[in-house]
């Protein structure tokens, strides 16, 4: 590859268990660069589906977007759905009637897989029943998935009966999906004989029909190689931005399994979920907030006590953008951290939600405790962490910033931010850069702090 002329692609991902405020750095990475070049004409996903909600503010218009990638209202830039993502056309085509109302037509900069794998109309009733079945008799192991289908349709994925978007344009793709009816059908009857999943299928009729009526409009689309396009994109010297879903922690395989998302979040993935070579990846960026949140199942170590948990709660609006559940908050779990950073190989820092600190001290989790023993590492199943081993640090207030400079942040900010990339150096044995950190939700919030 001859560097000089070849594009590069830069990662985004979340580095805890999602929700930490990726979209609007994104938005912010896609500024003009300071030679006044636009640094990316390519926003893409790969992997997830509409389990992902981004909240993106740009000017007056703030929409939050679950399938179409983050790029979508700067109107320079073209929006990828990789091979690697999950599709439900019904979400699809409502977000971008949603942008046609905001003024933005999209479909001339929207470019869809068509190896991108379709949500079968019945895999959101199947997610549910799954986690119904997991939760039953008191036996609580839910996963508490967001229930739009993502397992199952990473499931009918490897099983190698998933519907794929270029299959849409077939002309026998309706008989197609009718023929799979049965085999749907039958697993729902099991769910409901052997484990008293009850589901109401007047639900059910209108769910297939607005997929059936979405798949119409979806063939209008501009469905294509979109590996093939990028690979094009990156020999003319433009470059890509792949926009992560979740967070690492809710990796597949890497994750607390099974309380993880069906995809693999990390940066590894952005080059197999868009059909790019991996040598193409440049810089990992990372977003974190200096504390932490969690939403559905399994165990969370680091949370807060609940009156703090609440207030933390309220200050950072942690509930969920895509099932509006509330979210848990933690302290900064430092295991965890580190452990997606030595995952992720990320060499960029962006903090959001550092304005969000209600209490008058913060804690960081520094160590796990399993029974007698310390764990300082992240542990295989976090079920088996009893307790943890936590320093105080002084709360912050950022109310009064009026600079939005790095020399006018509170002392006790500053102080927490140099005790974090020490720790993180001192651990990973890496360099990383903390580039911003967010104070507020505007884009002219982000105060540069290292360069
Ligand atoms: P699923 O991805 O809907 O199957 O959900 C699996 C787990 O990942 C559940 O614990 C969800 O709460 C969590 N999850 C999925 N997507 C997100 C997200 O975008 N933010 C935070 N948690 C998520």
């Amino acid at each position: 590859m001859n560097e000089y002329t070849y594009g590069f692609m830069d990662v985004l991902l979340g580095l805890q268990w999602g929700d930490e405020g990726k979209g609007k750095h994104i938005d912010a990475l896609l500024c003009l660069d300071k030679d006044g070049k636009l640094r990316y004409h390519n926003v893409a996903r790969f992997q997830g589906g509409p389990n992902a909600g981004h909240t993106l503010e740009v000017g007056k218009i703030k929409f939050v977007s679950h399938m179409i990638p983050s790029g979508c209202l700067n109107k320079k830039i073209n929006n990828y759905i990789g091979n690697g993502m999950v599709i439900d056309p019904v979400i699809l085509m409502d977000e971008i009637k949603q942008l046609k109302k905001l003024g933005i037509d999209i479909t001339k900069r929207l470019f869809i897989s068509d190896r991108a794998t379709l949500i079968s109309p019945y895999a959101p009733l199947l997610d549910r029943a799954e986690d119904f079945r997991k939760s039953r008799k008191g036996d609580d192991k839910k996963v508490g998935t967001t229930a739009k289908g993502i397992g199952p349709a990473y499931s009918d994925k490897c099983l190698r009966i998933a519907f794929k978007a270029g299959d849409i344009l077939s002309k026998t793709f309706f008989d197609d999906v009718a023929i799979m009816r049965n085999y749907y059908g039958a697993i729902l009857r099991m769910y409901k004989n052997e484990y008293d999943f009850e589901f109401n299928r007047d639900a059910l009729m209108k769910r297939v029909n607005d997929w059936y009526r979405a798949i119409k409009q979806m063939r209008k689309l501009m469905i294509i190689d979109v590996g093939a396009k990028l690979r094009k994109e990156l020999a003319r010297g433009r470059n890509i931005l792949a926009e992560g879903a979740q967070g690492i922690l809710l990796d597949v395989d890497h994750g607390d399994y099974p309380n993880v998302t069906s995809s693999s979040t990390l940066p590894a993935n952005a080059a197999l979920g868009l059909g790019v070579p991996f040598q193409v990846i440049r810089d990992v960026y990372g977003v974190m907030k200096p504390y932490g949140t969690k939403v559905g199942g399994g165990a969370y170590p680091s949370r807060m006590d609940p009156v703090t948990e609440e207030q933390f709660r309220e200050a950072g609006n942690e509930y969920g953008a895509t099932t509006g559940r509330p979210r848990m908050c933690g302290w900064l779990d430092m295991p965890a951290l580190i452990y997606a950073l030595e995952l992720s190989g990320v060499n960029k820092i962006l903090i959001s939600k550092a304005d969000v600190c209600p209490a008058h001290e913060v804690r960081v989790v520094l160590a796990y405790k399993s029974g007698k023993k310390i764990l300082k590492e992240f542990p295989r199943k976090l079920d088996s962490v009893t307790g943890v081993v936590t320093r105080k640090f002084k709360g912050w207030d950022c109310s009064s910033v009026k600079n939005i400079s790095k020399i006018d942040l509170p002392s006790s900010l500053a102080n927490y931010l140099h005790f974090l990339k020490n720790e993180i150096e001192l651990k990973t044995g890496k360099s990383v850069l903390i580039e911003s950190i967010g104070i507020g939700p505007e884009r002219s919030q982000l105060v540069k702090w290292e360069k």
